[in-house]
């Protein structure tokens, strides 16, 4: 009997869900203000609404021009970093530094596709590339690019998830999971703990 009373009871909080859904949403689309906050008891409960607009076309390209300077201003640095390091000591993570010049123009060869996709015009400059001839400087302007990338490429994701642009969040997916692996490569070789990225 407790099993059958169980099912009741569930059955009726199925239909009770069932009544209050459409009404959740008439009442959104009545009082858009209600979707915000996320504390809101319909978003809690899973009701959630959408969270950002679409982006345009237009705005993409944009967007993802910044990411291939940033992916520009990655190689440049890899490759003047790993060859100018000097001290016995960072002989390893200089090599480690080179190969990730090469994932880098990987990255910058796999964004222009995108944005030429997109029918935009990939640009030509990189973001500025800081210089100092000490190691230590080298590895934590390295680290604090690699966070700004992986950062960009959180809310492009999501960015191309709401304009329903599957194929380009998938690209995207496999980039930051290699950004984070050099992430994790630079603080390794800094001796200190991956940095929590604020999304
Ligand atoms: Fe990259
Ligand atoms: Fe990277």
């Amino acid at each position: 009997m407790r099993g059958h009373c169980a099912y009741r009871r569930a059955g009726d909080l199925s239909q009770s869900l069932g009544a209050l859904v459409p009404l959740c949403g008439q009442l959104f689309e009545a009082a858009p203000e209600l979707r915000e906050p996320a504390s809101h008891p319909a978003v809690r409960f899973g009701i959630a609404m959408k969270k950002h607009a679409p982006i345009t076309r237009k705005k993409m390209i944009q967007l993802l021009n910044e990411d291939l300077a940033r992916e520009f201003q990655a190689i440049i640095a890899y490759t003047v970093y790993s060859q100018t390091m000097k001290g016995a000591k960072y002989k390893g993570i200089a090599d480690e530094l080179k190969l990730h010049a090469g994932e880098e123009l990987d990255h910058a060869l796999q964004i222009a596709k995108q944005i030429d996709y997109f029918n935009g015009t990939p640009v030509t400059t990189p973001k500025s590339v800081k210089l100092s001839a000490k190691p230590e400087d080298m590895l934590r302007f390295d680290l604090e690019n690699e966070e700004t990338t992986i950062r960009h490429y959180r809310d492009r994701i999501r960015q191309a998830e709401a304009m329903g642009e599957f194929a380009l969040s998938e690209v995207l997916r496999k980039i930051i999971a290699q950004e984070q692996e050099h992430l994790t490569d630079l603080a390794d070789a800094l001796g200190i703990d991956n940095p929590a990225i604020k999304a």
